[in-house]
Parts: C-alpha cells; sequence; structure tokens
C-alpha cells in the first residue's frame, strides 16, 4: 500500500456547545465546554490511519498537552518519526463555538504549530522521500508550506492540499503542483475571488483555478457534497442524508479518507464516495478526532446506504 504523509498543526481543541454562535458584542449563554484533540493537520492524520492507511505526520507539540497528543497519535498507529515536543512551549489552542445546528466558528492560537518551519520540515525529508501522498493545510507557517510544495512535487509526490483555513489568495506557483485542491466554499471563494453560493458557481471558480494549472479541484459544499472539477469533467457528489451534531473536522475526515482509497489505488470517484460517507458519519459525533469513524463504521455505512436504496 502507498504511504500517506500530512504535514500541519495539532491543536488542543476548547469546545463550547451553545445554543446560537455570538455577534460581535452579543453575550450568550453555553450549554457545555469540552477539551478535545484537533488541528487539521492531526485530524486528517488520525483519519488517514483510522480509516486504513499507512500514515507519517510531521508535527510540532508543546509541553502542555503535547505528550497526551503524542500518546493518542501513537494509539492511532501513526508513524511519529516526524513530531517534536517543544520544551516549555505551548501547543496550538483552538477555541471552538458549535451552535444548535452543529456549525461552528473556531479562533486558532497557532502556539508550537509556528515551529513547524521549513527548517523543521527539511530536517525530516527522508519521510517525504519515503511517502507517496504528501498531504499540507494552511496551519503552519505559509514557508514550510511552501517548502513541503515545491519538495514534494520535485519528488514526484502527489500534492494534496486543503486550503484551511482560507488564505486571500493561493501562492500562483504552486497552483500547478497541486495534485488535488480540497476547498470548502469560502475558501473556494477566496482563492479564486468569485463568488460561490452554489453548485453553479463553485464549478466556474473551480473552472478558473484549473485554467491556471491546477490538475483536480475537489471543493466540499457542506450538505451538498462534493464537487469534483479537472480538466475532463466536472462532478457533483451527494452525501448521505444524516442529523448533523458538529462538523468540526468534517472537511479534515473527508481528506483524510480521500487520500486512503487514493492510496489504495481506488478511482477518484470512489475515494470521493468513501471520503463522503467518512464525513458524514463525522458530523453526526462531537469534537474533531473524536468524531472521526473507523474504517469498518464508514464501510458498514456504505453497505447499509445501498441496501436502503435497494
Ligand atoms: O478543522 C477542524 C480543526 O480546525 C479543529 O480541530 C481546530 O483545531 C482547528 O484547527
Amino acid at each position: 500500500m502507498k504511504k500517506i504523509l500530512v504535514i500541519g498543526s495539532s491543536n488542543i481543541d476548547v469546545s463550547i456547545r451553545a445554543e446560537s454562535i455570538p455577534k460581535a458584542g452579543e453575550t450568550v449563554k453555553g450549554v457545555s465546554v469540552s477539551l478535545n484533540a484537533g488541528g487539521k493537520g492531526a485530524n486528517q492524520a488520525v483519519a488517514c490511519s483510522r480509516l486504513g492507511g499507512m500514515t507519517g505526520f510531521v508535527t510540532v507539540l508543546g509541553t502542555e498537552g503535547g505528550e497526551s497528543l503524542l500518546s493518542l497519535f501513537r494509539e492511532s498507529g501513526i508513524d511519529c518519526r516526524g513530531i517534536t515536543v517543544l520544551d516549555g512551549k505551548q501547543t496550538g489552542t483552538a477555541y471552538i463555538t458549535v451552535d444548535n445546528n452543529g456549525k461552528n466558528t473556531i479562533v486558532v492560537i497557532p502556539g508550537t504549530n509556528y515551529d513547524c518551519t521549513s527548517e523543521y520540515i527539511k530536517s525530516n525529508d527522508q519521510l517525504l522521500q519515503e511517502a507517496d501522498i504528501i498531504i499540507l493545510q494552511l496551519e503552519i507557517p505559509e514557508e514550510a508550506v511552501d517548502w513541503a510544495i515545491r519538495r514534494g512535487s520535485e519528488l514526484g509526490k502527489t500534492i494534496i492540499l486543503n486550503p484551511a483555513p482560507a488564505p486571500d489568495s493561493l501562492n500562483p506557483e504552486w497552483l500547478s503542483r497541486i495534485d488535488y485542491l480540497t476547498p470548502n466554499e469560502t475558501e473556494l471563494e477566496r482563492i479564486s475571488g468569485l463568488p460561490v453560493s452554489s453548485a453553479e458557481e463553485a464549478a466556474a471558480a473551480a473552472r478558473s483555478l484549473i485554467a491556471k494549472g491546477v490538475k483536480n479541484i475537489i471543493a466540499t459544499l457542506g450538505g451538498s457534497g462534493a464537487l469534483l472539477v479537472s480538466s475532463a469533467l466536472t462532478e457533483q457528489f451527494t452525501p448521505p442524508d444524516i442529523k448533523v451534531v458538529d462538523t468540526t473536522a468534517a472537511g479534515d475526515t473527508f481528506n483524510g479518507a480521500f487520500a486512503v482509497y487514493l492510496a489504495e489505488g481506488r478511482s477518484i470517484a470512489d475515494a470521493i464516495r468513501f471520503a463522503n460517507a467518512a464525513a458524514t458519519l463525522s458530523v453526526s459525533r462531537k469534537g474533531a478526532q473524536s468524531s472521526i469513524p473507523t474504517r469498518k463504521e464508514t464501510e458498514d455505512f456504505i453497505v447499509a446506504l445501498a441496501e436502503e436504496i435497494s
């Protein structure tokens, strides 16, 4: 099986549930607060491993909480050679508010995620060489992502960039080096500079990026599923219906699941269907890494859905 390397952030998530997300100047009463393992990079690495992928992870943790996160990564079966715990430094922290509809807002304090620099990634070059697929997000310094994309594409690796959190623009030199760009609606809108309020607009925005050299765009459109756009086709994959509890890490679960099927040599369409199913299960559960389903749960869910239809 091909190897997946995730390079990115790890956070401790402080998740608050409230009936509604407060607007500027508003105070609302919360329902509960919990601490969860999160971070876009970590969530994607855990998703890859839990869903059956041979997964390595490059990340930097701080003293507070760092050792417990590292233990969780080890228990998840992740290759942890690329993980460092820095003494006396603060692990990344995310403050998440989730409303009654499962929608969220997130504020991230980067902490040691900003120690995951290009120099640090260079010191893990062996892991990049061993990998077949490299997954990146944007919660570590941009210069580090820049290095990883250039080095990864130079080594002929498949590059997946999940452009989250939404950047103002994407470095134009990355575009032709990315094999799969996986934005959500907000990210696609920012990167393309075009409105994305419908699947048609998302397709037009994605095509504008294909024209600039990206090979495949897989836009995640929440309840409307995923939209695949390449130079040859545009196809929408609707997700199964489920009661939404918490959308935190749905995109991360999608990216991890997609990479796992890709690593197994499945078609892009099958990989998107698998990713849709895994992400759907994740929104029916609370938290980030705690919400990511196993391989068996996901495949059983797909079988159950197929039986429902027939
Ligand atoms: O994508 C969800 C993640 O975003 C959370 O786990 C939080 O840590 C932020 O990084």
